[in-house]
């Protein structure tokens, strides 16, 4: 990456990208080629944004995110720390679009919690939360809300399972009660209750 002039500490911005004047990036980011940071944005530390990705005004992007090539986050979306963004997915942000009906003041929020994995290819419908450490599948329709951990795939997206925050199936129910698993790699503990996956502190 070569650097360009560089008013940010610490950040690694290749010549081809556009930071606007007041993007706030963190320390230890990186901006590869061809990508455009508006002034409002947020961005935390040691987030990868990769080539071609579009960050607009009213977003905020957490610590260790990582962004694939062809993403763009538009005005509403925010990502807490630790969000992967697949090559290609799609966000939005007008929930029923015309051309020819002005609605920048109707647009929903999207909330992407930490850990999420957002596949390659797919498309969140905007007001929608995604649940901490959730993962879609590649190519899949998020249009409602995604529970914690919540394995979903499919158009629209359906849940098959349950995944672990090291990105392995958690082998609980979708349809029973109560359960326990322990990751092998991590050592750590996964509870089901009421139809929930929560990790033991
Ligand atoms: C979801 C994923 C992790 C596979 O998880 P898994 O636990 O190994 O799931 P399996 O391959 O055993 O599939 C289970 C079922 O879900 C289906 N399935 C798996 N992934 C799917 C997807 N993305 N969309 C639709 N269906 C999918 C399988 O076909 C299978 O269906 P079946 O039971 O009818 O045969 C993987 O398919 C995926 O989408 N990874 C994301 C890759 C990606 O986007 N990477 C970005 C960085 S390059």
């Amino acid at each position: 990456m070569s650097p360009s002039i560089n008013q940010y500490h610490d950040v690694d911005i290749h010549s081809s990208a556009i930071i606007d004047d007041g993007a706030q990036i963190g320390v230890r980011s990186r901006i590869w080629h061809f990508s455009h940071i508006s002034g409002g944005a947020r961005v935390g530390c040691n987030v990868s944004i990769g080539q071609n990705v579009f960050i607009g005004n009213r977003v905020t992007i957490g610590n260790n995110c990582k962004i694939q090539n062809n993403v763009s986050i538009y005005d509403g979306v925010i990502l807490e720390d630790g969000v992967f963004c697949g090559p290609s997915m799609v966000f939005t942000n007008v929930y029923n679009p015309r051309s020819l009906v002005e609605r920048k003041s109707e647009y929903r929020n999207t909330i992407v919690k930490m850990g999420a994995t957002l596949g390659a290819n797919c498309t969140i419908v905007c007001g929608v939360v995604v649940e901490k450490f959730a993962f879609i599948g590649a190519g899949t329709l998020v249009n409602e809300d995604v529970k914690p951990y919540a394995l979903m795939v499919g158009v629209p997206a359906k849940q098959i399972g349950w995944m672990s925050e090291f990105g392995e199936r958690i082998p609980l129910s979708m349809t029973g009660d109560e359960g326990r698993y322990k990751c092998p790699h991590t050592m750590q503990i996964y509870r089901l209750i009421g139809g929930q996956v929560v990790r033991e502190e």
